[in-house]
């Protein structure tokens, strides 16, 4: 069924002038982006966007890195968008995924673990979730998936 998802490419990957391969990838591979915003985050946004990882021990190194320049947010539509921005982007580590997946986005232009580029919503109800942090508008008590 069709979906939408949050996908996101990070300060490195706005400062690293990957934008361009970044969308010909996400187009190429039969996404369209249905909307998308360029933000400065600030810390209170990032931890909240990040919450779930608050015990992390990479947590406040997280939050300075998403407040380190602008990031680039889109909502991508596509049967099963969800599931496959994920396989598209890669492993979370980006020395992983240079060896098990070198087509990726995180093979492509991801530094390390932590500055790896992109990001993607890992299940429906955190495609609603991300999506609506930064597109208040959208799914106002409804989901974010259609048809
Ligand atoms: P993502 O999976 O999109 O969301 C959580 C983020 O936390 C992850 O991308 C990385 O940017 C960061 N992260 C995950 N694991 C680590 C780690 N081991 N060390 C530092 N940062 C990490």
């Amino acid at each position: 069924h069709m979906e939408k998802t949050l996908a996101m490419i990070k300060p490195d990957g706005v400062f690293g002038n990957y934008t361009d391969r970044i969308k010909n990838a996400i187009l190429g591979s039969g996404f369209s982006i249905f909307k998308e915003m360029i933000v400065q985050l600030d810390e209170d946004s990032a931890a909240t966007f990040y919450a779930e990882h608050s015990s992390k021990s990479f947590y406040s190194s997280l939050v300075k890195y998403m407040t380190s320049g602008p990031v680039l947010v889109m909502i991508l539509e596509k049967e099963n968008a969800i599931t496959d921005w994920r396989a598209l982007i890669g492993p979370t580590d980006t020395h992983k995924a240079k060896i098990t997946h070198p087509h990726s986005i995180r093979a492509m232009c991801g530094l390390d673990s932590e500055k790896n580029c992109v990001h993607g919503s890992d299940s429906t109800q955190s495609a609603q979730r991300e999506i609506s942090f930064f597109f208040k508008d959208m799914f106002a008590g409804g989901v974010a998936t259609e048809h």
